[in-house]
């Protein structure tokens, strides 16, 4: 009998363990300036970029290609157009930062798989070909991905219908009048794989 409630103790410690996937540190990456980046920003985010944000208990990602970086208000910064029905939103609305993450062409198929998929209905959590990893600050980003860079959210907006210069954008690319939300966040962090 105490034998049997041992192994059952064991059997439920060894179930929890692997309901979630285990949060791996930053030991594979080397932190560098942003001034060394050695590919234009623009090119990078078009070759797609993992956005995420929340915490090791609870994140959410998703594939970007609509973004910048740059120089503003003395900072060195990106911004991320994420459209109010992702599920990554409601992570990027409750938390102080957001990470970029890069990827090698050969992973071109996670960043297909976290744009087409989305977290409030497919586990993106235990998805098995990403790997979250924690940053000092308690920020999420990917064992798997070349380049991180981590921001820290400085302002935020909601685009609108009137202020388009070019009328053709809403009606092309808002239909349904999803406009996204703009993030700006000051680059804090950029890692390179080792
Ligand atoms: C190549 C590519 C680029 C994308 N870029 C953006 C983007 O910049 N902003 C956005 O809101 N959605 C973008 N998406 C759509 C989201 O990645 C997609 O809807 C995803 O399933 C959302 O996941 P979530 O609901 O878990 O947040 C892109 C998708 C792909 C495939």
């Amino acid at each position: 009998m105490k034998k049997s409630f041992i192994c059952l103790f064991i059997a439920l410690i060894a179930l929890s363990s692997c309901a979630q996937k285990q949060i791996k540190n930053m030991d594979q990456f080397e932190k560098i300036s942003w001034k060394e980046l050695d590919k234009s920003s623009i090119a990078m985010i078009h070759d797609w970029m993992l956005v995420g944000a929340g915490t090791t208990k609870d994140y959410n990602m998703m594939t970007a290609s609509w973004g910048n970086m740059g120089w503003l208000w003395e900072k060195p910064i990106s911004t991320i157009y994420v459209r109010p029905q992702r599920h990554t939103h409601n992570y990027t609305e409750k938390n102080d930062y957001y990470t970029l993450c890069f990827f090698d062409k050969k992973d071109k198929d996670i960043l297909l798989k976290m744009g087409t998929v989305s977290g409030s209905n497919f586990d993106k959590m235990n998805y098995d070909k990403l790997t979250a990893i924690e940053t000092d600050n308690g920020s999420i980003a990917f064992e798997e991905a070349n380049l991180i860079i981590e921001c820290k959210k400085i302002y935020k907006s909601l685009l609108k219908e009137d202020e388009f210069i070019d009328q053709s954008i809403p009606s092309k690319i808002y239909p349904t009048k999803d406009y996204h939300t703009v993030y700006i966040g000051e680059i804090i962090n950029v890692w390179k794989k080792k």
